[in-house]
């Protein structure tokens, strides 16, 4: 299956001036991880974490991009930009900025094809809300999510993309999903994208589970055939858990 890949994704938490000592802690508590560590923090903070990831195994990440190359979008930022600061990662249509900015499937489908085409990994969300969940669509519902995000999106690059499957409600409200509804939907996943590639691309395509993954939960959420590794929002800001995360990650 897909590399094993622990990424934060600090939301708009943590300042610039924490951020230098922050990525040190981290880098130092998973030194010798088995899998990509990645911390994906607020634009004003990717500097500082690049200067502090420098020499460590440690990669950094943006939490969106605009799907332009350049040109008069007042207040968004570019793939460029970002690979001039020395990104590595981009998260891409979190349910967050699904609800509260206005991203479609048609917009995290340009943001997946741009940073693709720039070179950066996309980390693309997806996930149900409890509504369709209990109306019983979550599996149509997301593999409509991944056809649409990987639409026009060869082979070659679809391996590159990580899928990050987050159940709406299990975000920020500490109630994970079960180890075992996540593998179901991870694994519809994986069987979409052998759909639409085939079985090779599918298993080489990282994975991860995300909502409320913390250090408790985490080994038996990773020990799942589908789920290679994890988005994690609180449990990130605390260099403790994140890296009790990391090493369940094997
Ligand atoms: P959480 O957030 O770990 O705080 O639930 C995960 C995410 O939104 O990526």
């Amino acid at each position: 299956m897909g590399k094993y890949i622990i990424a934060g994704n600090w939301k708009m938490n943590k300042l610039p001036s924490e951020t230098y000592d922050f990525v040190k802690e981290v880098a130092a508590k998973t030194a010798g991880a088995a899998c990509e560590v990645v911390c994906c923090t607020p634009y004003v903070c990717l500097a500082e974490a690049v200067r502090a990831a420098k020499g460590t195994h440690v990669k950094i990440g943006a939490e969106n991009l605009h799907f332009k190359d350049s040109g008069a979008y007042t207040g968004e930022v570019s793939a460029d930009m970002l690979l001039d600061l020395g990104v590595d990662y981009v998260i891409i249509g979190h349910s967050e900025r699904r609800e509260y900015f206005a991203e479609t499937d048609s917009t995290v489908n340009q943001k997946t094809i741009k940073a693709l085409e720039k070179g950066l990994l996309p980390i693309v969300c997806v996930g149900e809300s409890l509504e369709q969940r209990e109306a019983g669509v979550t599996v149509s519902l997301i593999t409509d999510q991944i056809k649409a995000a990987f639409a026009d999106i060869s082979a070659d690059d679809a391996k590159k993309v990580v899928v990050a499957y987050e159940p709406i409600w299990a975000i920020g409200t500490g109630k994970t999903a079960t180890a075992d509804q996540a593998e179901e939907v991870c694994a519809a996943i994986r069987n979409v994208l052998a759909g639409l590639y085939d079985a090779d691309t599918a298993a080489a395509i990282t994975i991860q589970y995300g909502g409320s993954m913390n250090a408790g939960n985490a080994a038996e959420l990773l020990a799942k055939e589908n789920i290679d590794g994890g988005l994690i929002g609180g449990a990130s800001l605390k260099s403790e858990d994140f890296s009790v995360i990391v090493a369940a990650a094997k």
